[in-house]
């Protein structure tokens, strides 16, 4: 795990929320699941929220209004998040790219930056890609040089995030993280 430059705020004044941030298959949602119940917090998926506030699939509203309409959204939902209190909030791997939202996450909440070699990226999004609608029809090779690619241009976004934690899978280094949190 590393901290940003200045991860003091992080011990001195416990944040009321904390946004994870990271690719897809990263395991923002297991983790944050696990953190929320280590912190005995609540927790929330940005993604399943807006689905259920939208009674809609993330592809459906794809298909209907393209990925501008699906940023749009995730935003406005993610502001709805700044109304949340001890809540671990799992965002989509996009998030933090578009709009002010990262800048706005660093203001309102904790942001944790979930880093997952690619290696465990590509294994792992190879049999998930139908209800991702980014990774939707892509070959194992075409998947590969997508993550490569997307990481490459997302990377900006997600080192901005105040504590960078580097993540492989269960529950390794939930504890210390939530001890750090506290
Ligand atoms: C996306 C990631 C997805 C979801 C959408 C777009 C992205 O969330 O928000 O399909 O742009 O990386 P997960 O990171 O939870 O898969």
């Amino acid at each position: 795990m590393s901290s940003r430059e200045n991860p003091q705020p992080v011990t001195r004044n416990s944040p009321i929320r904390i946004y994870l941030i990271g690719f897809m298959g990263s395991g923002k949602s297991y983790l944050g699941k696990q953190l929320a119940e280590q912190l005995q917090w609540k927790f929330i998926d940005l993604d399943a929220y807006l689905e259920s506030k939208e009674s809609k699939t993330i592809s459906q509203i794809f298909e209907e209004g393209g990925e501008a309409l699906f940023r749009q959204l995730e935003k406005d939902y993610l502001t709805a998040t700044g109304d949340f209190e001890k809540t671990v909030i799992a965002t989509g791997g996009g998030c933090p790219c578009f709009y002010d939202n990262m800048e706005w996450m660093d203001v309102i909440g904790q942001t944790i930056y979930l880093k997952t070699p690619v290696s465990i990226l590509v294994k792992r999004l190879q049999s998930e890609t139908e209800h991702r609608p980014l990774l939707a029809g892509k070959s194992n090779k075409e998947l590969s040089d997508f993550i490569e690619q997307k990481l490459k241009e997302r990377k900006a976004y997600y080192e901005q995030a105040q504590v960078i934690f580097e993540y492989r899978s269960g529950t390794e280094g939930v504890k210390e993280l939530a001890d750090l949190l506290r």
